[in-house]
This record gives C-alpha cells, sequence and structure tokens, in this order.
C-alpha cells in the first residue's frame, strides 16, 4: 500500500464522517469541511495507517476509523491555534484560516465540534472492538488534553513564562506537537491489536516523541525559511510573535543537527523491529525531509 492510497482512504473517511446538512446551522456545516477537506498533509493520520501495516494489522479500514479521529482532532487544533487570541493566522493550509472565512465565533464553535467528532468517530466504529475504543479514547483524550496538546498550547502563547533553556523548550513543545504524534503511533498499535505491554508502550512512546520533536524543530525552521506559497500558512509568524522556537534559539545550524540527531535515534528505534523498509519508515522520512 502506498501513502497516496492511504491518503486516499483518510480523504474519504474524513468526508464521510462530517455533516453535509444541520438543522442548526448551516455555517457550521461549511465551517467543518473548510476546516477539515481544505488540504493538510494527513501525517497523523497515514502515520496511524502506517504503524498498524507495519505490525501486522490487514483490515486498513480498522486503522482508517482511527487515522481520521487523529485528523479531525488535529484539525480542531489548528482551527483553534490560528484565533485571533491565539496565533492570530489568516491562512491555514493555502486558504482563508476558518475564522477569516466564518467569523470568530463559528471557528470556535466548528473546532468544539471537531472535538467531539474526533471521539466519536472512535466509538462509533463498526470495525474496532469495545477494547480497543476504550483504549483510543482513554489514549486520545490524555495526549490531546490539559497534560497534553492543550496543555502545551498554553504554554506556548504565555508571554510571561517563555522556555528558559532547551530543556524546557523540548518540553512545551513535546506537549503541544509531540503528543500527537504519541497518539498516532500508539493509535497505530490498537488498530493493529498490538498487546501494549510496557516496552511495547515504551517503544511506541518514544517513537511518536522523537518524532513530535523533529517535526516540530522542522515546523520551526519551515516557519523562518519559507513563504507563504509554499507553507500556505503566514509567513515569519513566529518570530513577529515572539515566539521561542528552536531556530530562535539556537540558530538555524545547530537546530538543523538536531533534527539529524533526532533522525538517526528514530532510525534506530525502528531497526530495533526491522520496520526501516516500511511504509512507516517512509512516513518518518516525509514528517523531516520537508526542508531542503
Ligand atoms: C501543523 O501541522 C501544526 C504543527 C504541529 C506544527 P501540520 O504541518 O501537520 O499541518 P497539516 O495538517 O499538514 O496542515
Ligand atoms: C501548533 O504549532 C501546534 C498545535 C497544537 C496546533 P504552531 O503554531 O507552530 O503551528 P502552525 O505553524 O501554526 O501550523
Ligand atoms: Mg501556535
Ligand atoms: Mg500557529
Ligand atoms: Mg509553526
Amino acid at each position: 500500500m502506498t501513502s497516496d492510497e492511504v491518503r486516499q482512504a483518510i480523504e474519504r473517511a474524513l468526508k464521510d464522517a462530517l455533516p453535509t446538512r444541520s438543522e442548526h446551522s448551516d455555517a457550521l456545516v461549511d465551517a467543518l469541511a473548510w476546516s477539515v477537506l481544505g488540504g493538510g498533509k494527513r501525517l497523523r493520520g497515514i502515520l496511524v495507517c502506517a504503524t498498524a501495516l507495519a505490525f501486522g494489522e490487514s483490515n486498513l479500514n480498522r486503522a482508517i476509523d482511527l487515522a481520521s479521529s487523529i485528523e479531525l482532532m488535529h484539525a480542531y487544533s489548528l482551527v483553534h491555534d490560528d484565533l485571533p487570541a491565539m496565533d492570530d493566522a489568516d491562512l491555514r493550509r493555502g486558504q482563508s484560516s476558518t475564522h477569516k472565512k466564518f467569523g470568530e465565533a463559528i471557528a470556535i464553535l466548528a473546532g468544539d465540534a471537531l472535538q467531539a467528532l474526533a471521539f466519536e468517530v472512535i466509538v462509533t466504529s463498526n470495525l474496532l472492538s469495545n477494547s480497543q475504543k476504550t483504549s483510543a479514547t482513554r489514549m486520545l483524550a490524555t495526549r490531546a488534553g490539559w497534560q497534553g496538546m492543550v496543555g502545551g498550547q498554553a504554554w506556548d502563547i504565555d508571554s510571561n513564562r517563555l522556555p528558559e533553556n532547551e530543556r524546557e523548550l523540548e518540553i512545551l513543545q513535546g506537549a503541544k506537537t509531540g503528543e500527537m504524534f504519541q497518539a498516532a503511533i500508539l493509535f497505530g498499535l490498537i488498530a493493529a491489536d498490538v498487546e501494549l505491554n510496557d516496552e511495547r508502550m515504551k517503544w511506541g512512546k518514544s517513537l511518536g516523541a522523537k518524532l513530535g520533536r523533529a517535526f516540530q524543530m522542522v515546523d520551526d525552521l519551515i516557519d523562518v525559511m519559507q513563504t507563504s506559497s509554499t507553507t500556505g500558512k503566514p509567513e515569519n509568524q513566529d518570530q513577529t510573535a515572539g515566539k521561542v522556537t528552536y531556530p530562535g534559539f539556537l540558530g538555524l545550524s545547530t537546530t538543523r543537527e538536531r533534527i539529524a540527531i533526532v533522525k538517526k535515534e528514530i532510525t534506530q528505534l525502528l531497526r530495533e523491529d526491522q520496520l526501516e523498509e516500511t511504509l512507516l519508515a517512509e512516513t518518518v522520512d516525509q514528517c523531516i525531509d520537508r526542508i531542503a
């Protein structure tokens, strides 16, 4: 199965998961479609599927349910991340951000609805067992919530508590980005019904955390180095907003060195399970090799 085939399957599942009409608000329905279907690399969703395939899952549709769930949660996080009260970004995925297009109130509500829908997709799945649903729900709740992504986002916008050293920056980014990458890998293991013993949990968490770390370092580099036409996001948003980022803190070349080190560590983790020649390894490369 190729990366493109998996991406297309995720796109179809996302389309199916979204409402086409509502008795209450057409604007909300339109904002949901705008926020979810208007592009996006689907890397977290592909990671779910690639991990499941790497661990022998033959029914891709089970993984697709968890992949679309994580992409819905991620889409919500982007809608709220762009709000004027947060990063105040007008552009996302090459189009107006949701609040620019539909207004702030509908954007907030669209984010709320996407978060609920992410859980609904799990619990209403016809393919996942009850125990898979429980594990996935719990996993997503903790990784996305106050101790995970949302916690990291709260720190990220706290100008009174800027990270003071590399370790603090790592913790902040680990929460805002790494937790969702951990969820993606662990979702893949759940879809493949892998026994989540201590050793396998440690492996999954470590792979997800390292991948999230490399991913956010690359995202921060891209923010400095690339234009809107390539990123589909406003240029130089981090510096404009006074964010502490890896390139801001360590400079471009040291950031690149850090990325290379983390990438080596990830390759080592994949090698432990002879997974170097898999779609998972290919997706890891897609997450990291996004800059020249
Ligand atoms: C952007 O994530 C948010 C970060 C964690 C940096 P992506 O770059 O994966 O966004 P999409 O889904 O492809 O638009
Ligand atoms: C956002 O990080 C991480 C999320 C949890 C959404 P950024 O603020 O750096 O993401 P972009 O650059 O706007 O995509
Ligand atoms: Mg942000
Ligand atoms: Mg942002
Ligand atoms: Mg960014």
